[in-house]
């Protein structure tokens, strides 16, 4: 018989292999915070002048100053709050582009700048090259070197691939785009909260963030930094609460790119999931993903019939591993974990078909597990003995 103490770790197991589509569990503090703005707070930020209302508007000014803290930005009114990082995308190629322009972008992207900067394309606004990427999802320098035209306007680098943890080295990449007179967009959905970002030192024009993944905040969070001096067109007009007879958005920050009511609730948990991070520290969250993604990585290569994406070395990924095993479909392989283990995890193209096609498993897509700051060793053990009973039954 099974002794009470390992009764409960199996019940406190944690099977959510799912961090990189959004983070949970989320730190405790988040879930109170969205309760207490709904219950007790109420107020529209930024809208009359009322006591529960600047309660509000302050909240969400330090969620701003918070964020802006994060990524080391100069001034909290350059960090615009957006949907998440889809939205924040949008925003930024849309605000920044003129028609005739020319845009790079990586095979890492996500379909969330492959569609934008498609539709850009199908209706004859701009043109554009992809830069292609190594089989580790490692973009090609010598070919982004060659690859700026008169027109190039932007350059959009996925800071770290959702599909194999791959992070871009975007210092490098930033220095070759403004050598040429571009601006570079940042798309830090999977970076932000995991990887130390700073705006100032990498000299980032746009950075794009996700609320709900590694800054640990509820969905419907995220937002766009937009480097002092860059004027983007707003995306989305409406009402500010300010500069009310303006029959056009306002010039002033965050205003101009920041229209309608903004989802208090949700800034109020995002705020506690970055308090969590800086109570915790960046680099021991970052210390303590590279370990789990080198012991999970060394525990599923052991493993006969699985074949594993992305680099080996931590320090040059984030905690997103790919993987397929030999004789049994994606799709197939995720049912199983789910349905006889218990595990979650993302199997697929996950919105990124070109990094698939970088990686070689286009059009099968993997099985994307992907670990949290929450996840154990012991969460890993158990995910690589199902792996591996699953394995021996195939072969
Ligand atoms: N883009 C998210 C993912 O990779 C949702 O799963």
């Amino acid at each position: 018989m099974k002794k009470e103490d390992e009764i409960m770790k199996e019940i406190n197991r944690n099977l959510y292999f799912d961090n990189a589509a959004t983070s949970w569990p989320k730190p405790e503090p988040v879930y109170g915070a969205a309760e207490i703005f709904m219950r007790q707070m109420g107020g529209n930020p930024g809208r009359t002048g009322s006591t529960r209302t600047l309660e509000a508007e302050r909240l969400v000014y330090r969620a701003r100053a918070a964020l802006a803290r994060l990524f080391g930005a100069p001034d909290p009114a350059r960090v615009v709050f957006a949907l998440n990082a889809t939205d924040a995308l949008n925003m930024a190629i849309k605000g920044i582009i003129e028609p005739g322009d020319h845009v790079l972008f990586t095979a890492m992207e996500h379909n969330s700048v492959l569609r934008p900067l498609g539709g850009l394309k199908r209706a004859g606004l701009i043109s554009a090259t992809m830069i292609p990427c190594s089989g580790e999802g490692v973009p090609d320098l010598d070919f982004l070197e060659k690859s700026f035209q008169p027109r190039t306007r932007l350059l959009v680098i996925n800071h770290a691939s959702n599909v194999c943890g791959t992070i871009a080295p975007i210092d490098e990449m930033i220095a070759v785009a403004h050598r040429h007179g571009a601006y570079v967009l940042v798309d830090a959905a999977q970076s932000a909260g995991v990887i130390p970002i700073d705006v100032q030192a990498s000299q980032i024009d746009l950075l794009a963030f996700t609320g709900h993944k590694g800054l640990l905040g509820p969905a419907g969070t995220g937002g766009l930094y937009v480097r002092p001096g860059l004027d983007l067109k707003p995306w989305r007009e409406g009402g500010t609460g300010s500069f009310s007879e303006l029959d056009l958005q306002p010039e002033s920050m965050p205003e101009r790119l920041e229209a309608g009511t903004l989802n208090g609730p949700g800034l109020a948990g995002l705020l506690e999931g970055v308090k969590f991070i800086e109570e915790v520290g960046l680099q021991q969250l970052r210390k303590h993903e590279m370990e789990l993604y080198a012991y999970m990585r060394k525990k599923l290569s052991s493993i006969p019939g699985i074949k594993l994406y992305g680099p080996e070395a931590p320090s040059r990924c984030t905690a997103v591993l790919s993987m397929v095993m030999e004789g049994i479909d994606c799709g197939e392989l995720g049912y199983i974990l789910e349905s006889a283990y218990g595990i979650l995890c993302r199997t697929g193209l996950h919105c990124a078909p070109l990094a698939h096609r970088a990686l070689g498993t286009f059009p099968e897509g993997t099985v994307r597990l992907s670990p949290g700051y929450f996840t154990r060793k012991e969460d890993i053990d158990y995910l690589s003995g199902a792996l591996e009973e699953i394995a021996a039954l195939k072969s």
